[in-house]
């Protein structure tokens, strides 16, 4: 009766299993090519490889942090050149601190902010702007989505607190696309081009709203690095993967914490048991 059991569940595996891969099959089938897609697949780049300081040895990504310097460079590019389209809104002032700005640089950075934060104004109720504070997260740069696309010839500047997060391999593909710019290949179809749209292998859609932001010598970084579009491209986007997730080293570190326990727990209890049974086996 066991066995029959066991049989019959196997069997409605291999069912399901069957019946998946032919179900699938007939999807890919039934999905049609067009012209734009095999473009697409054909003039696609791969990310970049770069090698980030949070990576670590061997690019393993348990070891290795942050370098502060890099990121306020980052933070310089984020606000020089980024900041005038896309928004920053998880991202408080104040946390600048943790990356090497000083008490009063924050509160500097906040009150000369391009941007200012909505208020209401308390004697008459009407809404005002006030300059933004320590306390404040960076102000949105258009009020809602219709102003931005509408600044953009219809397309979003995504908000970057999560960016690097919410894509495959983020750094690698931020730093990519915003480096990643190239003039049309000769042989790319006439018919694919998007007027207006910017080529740039690394978008999904290879053609972008958003038009090359770097150029050598675009910014003077404040530390006197050459600003270079790679330096740049390298630094904004080790600031925006800082943004994305601050609190990067203090989870690792509790990571190692918590294994080098396991390791000493693990030998305390090989020893107990050894000493628990040693009259007993003899
Ligand atoms: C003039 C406005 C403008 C500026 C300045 C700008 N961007 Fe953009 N960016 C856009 C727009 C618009 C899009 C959406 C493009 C689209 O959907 O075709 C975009 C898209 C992107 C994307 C792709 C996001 C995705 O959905 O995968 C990245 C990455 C990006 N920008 C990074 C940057 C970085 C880094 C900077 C600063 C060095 C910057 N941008 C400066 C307007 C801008």
């Amino acid at each position: 009766m066991f066995r029959f059991i066991s049989y019959a569940i196997g069997l409605v595996f291999i069912f399901v299993l069957a019946l998946a891969a032919v179900t699938g099959l007939i999807d890919s089938a039934g999905a049609e090519t067009s012209e734009a897609d095999l473009v697409r697949e054909e003039f696609h780049a791969s990310n970049k490889d770069v090698h980030w300081s949070w990576e670590g040895p061997m690019g393993l990504g348990v070891f290795g942090g942050f370098d502060d310097r890099q990121l306020q460079r980052g933070f310089q590019v984020y606000k020089e050149v980024c900041s005038s389209c896309h928004s920053l809104k998880r991202v408080a002032f104040r946390s600048l601190q943790d990356i090497g700005f000083n008490e009063a640089e924050v509160k500097q950075i906040a009150a000369d902010w391009i941007n200012e934060v909505p208020d209401i104004n308390p004697d008459t109720g009407e809404t005002t702007t006030r300059k933004a504070t320590p306390a404040d997260t960076i102000p949105l740069v258009y009020p809602n989505e219709i102003a931005a696309r509408a600044a953009n010839n219809n397309a979003l500047p995504p908000d970057m607190s999560l960016l690097t997060k919410a894509r495959p391999h983020g750094s690698d593909y931020l730093y990519s696309l915003i480096t990643g710019y190239e003039p049309v290949p000769a042989n790319f179809p006439e018919d694919q081009v998007s007027e207006g749209l910017h080529y740039n292998p690394h978008f999904h859609s290879l053609w972008i709203a958003m038009p090359p932001q770097l150029s050598d010598g675009l910014i003077t970084y404040a530390d006197g690095t050459p600003a270079t579009v790679d330096q740049m491209g390298q630094d904004v986007t080790a600031f925006l993967t800082w943004a994305a997730e601050p609190k990067m080293e203090a989870r690792k570190a509790a990571g190692i914490g918590t294994i080098v326990f396991l390791i000493i727990f693990t030998a305390f209890a090989y020893v107990a048991y050894r000493r628990v049974w040693a009259d007993v086996k003899h």
